[in-house]
């Protein structure tokens, strides 16, 4: 029978005599401290990647951009297709409202001469004191230009027929492509997500805003020649990736004004899934009337009909952009390795 009392096989009895360094505990010692050094590498790669994930993206392969101090996600999307009336403004405006709702802090940039994502957000832009043109071209600072909508809750730089000169005057300037992004630094860590609206057309606003962003959504009908836009947008991105955002992203394309019983939506979409995959929302908007009568009354749909299809598609719409940003935060693909 074996002695409990026993030392065990592997163990050498202990030297307990004083000023003797006793060699077990010392590689005791040794192995808690690697022990102890493999725990510090894996939280140190926790909070790296929980600060990734709390920046939205932002990206530690771009040391000279400021780290930020804040814990709101600070992410920029730019909200764009060089094609008019597919709803760039309508999901602008409704999903700022819709994220807003969901106790997200947004800001709304418009960046569109037309104005319509400021009238539809309840804001004069014939009575602005100052507007996304003075943020670009007039050395204002952009929290001066900040208007905060209490009914709504989020706020919005505004825009006018002044943005109409900036294509211009902007090329005169130095850095003019980036001039929307040094000004958004200041304050996007104050929001969780930045939207903007973008002008239908490539030009040098929709720069600024490709360049200024994480990630592009691109609203888009289901019809014929509208894949034919989309290469011409994918050209644009790619060369802005290659030159001055190279961490640009798709954020994700969205289907608007879906009718369901034209055969062209069906054929549209299998196209998109094709080329697109998991870029393609799963939420589609559904051609609303309602939709198109809340910009006049200056609401988003979310206050002018909540129980309304379309207030119901942006709720789901921003339900599905959280829930992929907590789920997908680590998605590095491109649009191009898809
Ligand atoms: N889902 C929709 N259902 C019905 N009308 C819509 C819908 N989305 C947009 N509209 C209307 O279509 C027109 C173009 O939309 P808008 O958002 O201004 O497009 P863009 O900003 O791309 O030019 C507007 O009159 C708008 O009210
Ligand atoms: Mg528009």
């Amino acid at each position: 029978m074996e002695s409990h009392n026993e030392t065990p096989k592997n163990s050498a009895p202990r030297n307990n005599v004083p000023g003797e360094v006793d060699e077990d505990i010392v590689d005791e010692s040794k192995e808690a401290l690697d022990v102890i050094g493999a725990m510090k590498q894996t939280i140190d790669d926790a909070i790296d990647k929980a600060t990734e994930i709390t920046t939205g993206g932002f990206s530690p392969a771009n040391p000279t951009e400021e780290r930020p101090t804040r814990t709101n996600k600070g992410k920029v999307i730019a909200i764009t297709n060089q094609k008019g009336g597919v709803g760039k403004t309508t999901t602008s405006v409704n999903l700022a409202a819709s994220i807003a709702a969901t106790k997200r802090k947004v800001l709304l940039i418009d960046l569109d001469p037309q104005g319509n994502a400021t009238m539809g957000s309840g804001v004069n832009k014939n009575t602005v004191a100052s507007s996304s043109y003075d943020v670009l071209l007039g050395d204002l600072p952009i929290e001066d230009a900040l208007i905060h909508l209490e009914e709504v809750n989020f706020s919005i730089v505004a825009s006018n027929a002044d943005l109409t000169a900036a294509e211009v005057e902007l090329l005169k300037v130095s850095d003019h492509e980036k001039r929307l992004r040094s000004a958004l630094e200041k304050v996007r860590y104050e929001f969780d997500y930045v939207l903007i609206d973008c002008p239908p057309s490539l030009n040098m606003l929709t720069v600024n805003a490709l360049v200024a962003a994480q990630s592009v959504m691109i609203p888009m009908q289901c019809e014929y020649y509208a894949l034919e836009g989309l290469s011409a947008l994918m050209t644009t991105i790619e060369s802005i990736r290659r030159s001055l955002n190279p961490h640009l992203q798709i954020e994700g394309l969205l289907r608007t004004m879906f009718d369901p019983r034209n055969n062209l939506s069906a054929d549209v979409t299998e196209q998109l899934i094709k080329h697109f995959g998991d870029k393609m929302y799963r939420t589609v908007i559904p051609r609303n009337v309602r939709l198109a009568e809340a910009p006049s009354h200056g609401l988003p749909i979310l206050y002018y009909d909540k129980g309304s299809r379309g207030a119901q598609a942006y709720l789901a719409l921003a339900g599905e952009i959280l829930r992929r940003d907590a789920v997908n935060t680590a998605d590095t693909g491109t649009w191009a390795q898809r």
